[in-house]
């Protein structure tokens, strides 16, 4: 398997300046080895991205944004670009979470031009999808989570700039996951749809992370589990110790 793991931790609105010491254990303990075996990277909140950054610099551990605007600079009052994000130090920036498409209307084409904005600014761009508990009781899963990858992934997507985010709404910040079975049902079928736009050897090497409720104690098996490279982690990314031990969990 060629494709290393990625391990990425959500801060969502979460993270004061006293928070920065969970960073830099997290810092120290990836140069300390983990860095042998896993690709790190953490998404605080703007706010704190400078000093991540800075205390991350020659370290591996990469850092980003959780959104961005798609233009960039410009009169929009609140928005961070792509470009301002790179000039901040960071590496990356998740695009089309579920919180944004949800909270802010977003849609598949919204974050397709972020993503486009994510390459021009040198960024990579983690691109989120998934389906709500609706619609996957509603046996809509795979249509849903095509339709979002058709619509939000640019047509250049690759390995060194994409990276796709399946999280599934219903396993965000509840304690529920699917099974390994569905994981691996959905994951399987990502990585068929990547192919079928990209073609083999593209989808092959782009990177599918699980999202939804990955805690210390269920890593091991989500993460093992076929077509998973990985994890996006909202609450668990929070403590060093929690984040470190999915990241092991990964090696
Ligand atoms: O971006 C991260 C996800 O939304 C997962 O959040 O690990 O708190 O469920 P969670």
């Amino acid at each position: 398997d060629a494709r290393r793991k990625l391990i990425a931790g959500n801060w969502k609105m979460n993270g004061l300046a006293a928070s920065a010491p969970e960073f830099v254990r997290v810092v120290g303990a990836y140069q300390g080895g983990l860095k042998a075996d896993v690709d790190l990277m953490v998404f605080p909140p703007f706010t704190l991205l400078t000093s991540f950054a800075t205390a991350s610099r020659g370290a591996g551990v990469l850092v980003g944004g959780q959104d961005c605007h798609a233009k960039p600079a410009g009169a929009h009052t609140g928005d961070v670009s792509a470009e301002m994000i790179a000039d901040a130090g960071g590496q990356a920036v998740i695009v089309g979470h579920s919180e944004r498409r949800t909270d802010h209307g977003e849609t598949d084409a919204d974050v397709r031009a972020k993503a486009e904005a994510a390459r021009r600014a040198g960024l990579v761009a983690v691109i989120c999808v998934g389906e709500t508990k609706d619609e996957r009781e509603a046996g809509e899963a795979r249509a849903v989570v095509s339709r979002q990858l058709a619509g939000s992934l640019p047509d250049d997507a690759a390995a060194a700039h994409v990276v796709v985010a399946y999280e599934p709404v219903w396993a965000i910040g509840t304690g529920l996951t699917p099974t390994a079975a569905e994981i691996a049902e959905m994951h399987g079928f990502i990585r068929s749809e990547l192919a079928g736009r990209f073609g083999a050897e593209a989808a092959d090497a782009i990177r599918i992370l699980y999202g939804g409720s990955v805690k210390p104690d269920n890593a091991k098996e989500i993460l093992a589990t076929a077509n998973v490279d990985g994890a996006l982690v909202g609450g668990a990314s929070l403590k060093a110790d929690d984040f470190l031990a999915i990241a092991k969990a990964a090696g």
